[in-house]
């Protein structure tokens, strides 16, 4: 059997394949998991319980059956639709309406549209995707149907005292490349970001976003874990839109990750787009995590919750996973990225013997399961040259998602600290 260049491409061993296999493949026998590893959030009762409510109410007046009985337009539900609409165009006085709304299966599909219809191959050449601070998402690495349509700037760092560091965008950088290289589609990044709990300050969103409008480029801003829902964000940052902007949210981040909603608001344009390519990919997304969750961002209430509860939850959580970190870290060359936002920790062991790719088996072993850093780095031209990404954090950094239990974290957090003394080049200061 051969696949073509689409099925090959899409098909070949990558990050996220291995991240999401990791998900669903249990230990061996006998192995006390630590999964610190994948994507999923927490599982807060004060959120399970406002949707169980809704779930009730929606069974009890035969809601949930006319819902689960019939297909929505390809652009998605339209009451749902209606409900973003005049939510963010209330809220946050954007000049949307429905029209600048698409609903997809997920984000994950949200930015694999995107990326596909900025980059790739036009009539006389082929354009690519700006990533302007590497690390960035893994998930979007593999996302481009053609090879070589992800590029990016490596951040540039800014070290702490107290052994955290953040990663800073590199303006003169970000600006020449797209001076010499016309051939960029689209600029794109999470923010917060995954894998490393940065947020782009606002005037870094707010230079990316002019030197999209002087390229004449869309700006993608990919808010999975950001503002008004889930809210998993601790510092100071606002959102903000304009026709220039193609800004995508989830339903997953704030504990519908099955459900599988993605939201993108963008110009008309996009939004036609979008929802011609949903008809023919899937006819349209599922309308269940929509109904579920119209009522409850009409009202204010997921806007409510994510604030008082999500954030604050996650926030404790991640000074907690910090002060592990120092605790069981004490004496050995070690930093962590400044946590803002998403359900990540970012660990940078400069010390490491080998490279985290290989320290990932090694944790493994002891039942430890984290997301290595090096498929969090790509699209460089060193890369394609077979040589390493230039970024001095390529093969040092560990991923943790933090959002399980604490004792789980905490141990989790102890044994990757052992191993490091174990397999450190340098003996402990
Ligand atoms: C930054 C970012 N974007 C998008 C996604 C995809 O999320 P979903 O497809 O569940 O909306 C994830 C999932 O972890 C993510 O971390």
């Amino acid at each position: 059997m051969e696949f073509s260049d689409f099925g090959k491409k899409l098909t070949r061993h990558s990050g996220i394949l291995e991240l999401m296999d990791d998900l669903g493949r249990p230990l061996p026998e006998g192995i006390k998991p630590y999964p610190l590893g994948g994507g999923n959030p927490a599982r807060i009762s004060e959120v399970e319980e406002l949707y169980e409510k809704r779930i009730r109410e929606m069974t009890k007046s035969r809601e949930f059956l006319s819902v689960i009985s019939s297909y929505d337009a390809p652009q998605g539900r339209m009451e749902f639709i209606a409900s973003i609409a005049s939510y963010f165009s209330s809220r946050y006085s954007w000049p949307i309406t429905a029209e600048n709304i698409a609903i997809t299966n997920g984000s994950q599909m949200s930015m694999f549209f995107l990326f596909n219809m900025f980059a790739g191959k036009f009539n006389d050449r082929s354009k690519t995707i700006l990533f302007p601070l590497m690390p960035e998402y893994v998930g979007y690495a593999d996302q481009g149907i053609y090879d070589g349509m992800m590029v990016s700037v490596p951040s540039l760092l800014e070290y702490h005292e107290d052994h955290t560091f953040k990663y800073v965008l590199d303006r003169k950088a970000v600006s020449e490349y797209l001076d010499s290289h016309t051939e960029v589609g689209a600029i794109a990044f999470s923010r917060p970001t995954n894998p490393s709990g940065n947020v782009l300050r606002d005037d870094e969103v707010a230079f990316l976003s002019d030197e999209a409008e002087r390229h004449n480029i869309p700006l993608i801003i990919d808010n999975a874990y950001g503002l008004p829902f889930p809210s998993i964000i601790f510092t100071d940052a606002s959102i903000t839109w304009n026709e220039n902007i193609v800004l995508s949210m989830s339903l997953s981040k704030i504990g519908l990750p099955s459900i599988r909603t993605g939201i993108v608001i963008a110009r008309k344009e996009i939004i036609d787009a979008l929802s011609n390519i949903n008809a023919i990919v899937s006819l349209t997304a599922g309308s269940f995590g929509q109904a579920l969750a119209s009522s409850l961002i009409r009202s204010g209430e997921l806007e409510r919750i994510s604030r008082d509860i999500v954030k604050p939850f996650y926030r404790e959580k991640s000074q907690r996973c910090g002060e592990y970190i120092n605790t069981f870290f004490k004496g050995t060359d070690y930093y962590y990225h400044v946590s803002e936002g998403s359900i990540f920790i970012w660990l940078y062991l400069p010390s490491l013997s080998m490279a985290t790719s290989d320290f990932y088996k090694i944790l493994k072993t002891k039942g430890v399961v984290t997301v290595p850093g090096e498929y969090s780095f790509y699209g460089s031209e060193e890369q394609e040259r077979g040589l390493k990404y230039p970024h001095p954090h390529y093969d040092k950094c560990l991923r943790l998602n933090y959002a399980g239990d604490d004792d789980t974290v905490k141990n989790g957090i102890r044994i990757i600290a052992e191993l490091y003394r174990q397999y450190s080049k340098r003996t402990e200061s």
